[in-house]
């Protein structure tokens, strides 16, 4: 479904990915592992197709992701329906005045129908835990709040592949526990779940893959997730402990 080949990524003269080739499967749950500025967020805005890469392709199921490709009105709308992107910093995903808009601005960009739209909005704030915050401000909202939204606003689309980018990030323990057990639920459902994370203790048993990439940027391994998270010694080395 996710198929990157030899995808070199640069911000200005800043490398950010270099030459990372990975295939991703519908249903595999994906933890990106590896020391701040080694390009985790970077390699979930190419798959989300928010940029595209310098060099190397992406092909998201059959179709080579370019800025061409996105620039076509129809695909570009269903593609941005199958990948759903939630961001480190909940501030730059939530822009709406109320709750109910948030979520509900994903599936009215769909074109579904007002009662629809309805609800699958009361179905995903239920889902996060948060039913009857429709009305509420999502500036007023804590962190942890702040998160259910963007991830309700997520779920609203249904998308077949959740990109989350360091979610423990900044949640308390319950919401970690919520989080990680809601990231469980999605691959249950048959969901693809792409994670960046350094936050181990709270995702255990999430993922079934872990790709591990260097400080210079390129995936340097790529293994099954508890074979890597008990390679104590490669983790130090590669300053991720
Ligand atoms: N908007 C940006 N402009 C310039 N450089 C950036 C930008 N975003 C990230 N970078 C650089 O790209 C590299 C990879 O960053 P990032 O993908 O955010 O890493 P990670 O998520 O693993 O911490 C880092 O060296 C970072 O400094
Ligand atoms: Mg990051």
């Amino acid at each position: 479904m996710i198929d990157l080949k030899k995808v070199t990524y640069s911000y200005a003269d800043h490398t950010a990915l270099s030459e990372i080739t990975m295939k991703i499967e519908q249903g595999e749950s994906v933890a990106l592992i590896g020391p701040n500025g080694s390009g985790k967020s970077t390699l979930m805005k190419v798959i989300s197709g928010l940029i595209y890469p310098d060099r190397g392709t992406y092909v998201f199921d059959g179709t080579k992701i370019t800025e061409k490709q996105m620039k076509e009105a129809s695909f570009s709308k269903s593609f941005h329906k199958q990948t759903g992107f939630v961001f480190q910093n909940p501030d730059t995903q939530l822009f709406c005045g109320s709750v109910y808009e948030e979520i509900a601005f994903g599936p009215n960009q769909m074109g579904l129908s007002e009662n629809e739209v309805r609800s699958r909005v009361s179905d995903s704030l239920e889902l996060m835990g948060i039913s009857g915050f429709e009305e509420r401000e999502p500036y007023h909202l804590s962190g942890g709040e702040k998160k259910r939204v963007a991830i309700a606003a997520t779920v609203a689309l249904n998308p077949d592949v959740y990109l989350f980018d360091e979610p423990m990030n900044a949640l308390d323990p319950k919401s970690k526990r919520f989080l990680r057990q809601f990231m469980i639920d999605l691959t249950q459902a048959g969901k693809t779940v792409i994670c960046s994370t350094h936050d181990f203790s709270y995702v255990d048993g999430v993922f079934q893959r872990a790709a591990v990439f260097s400080e210079d940027h390129r995936l340097i391994r790529d293994d099954d997730y508890e074979s890597v998270i008990n390679d104590r010694a490669f983790l130090r080395e590669q300053n991720i402990i």
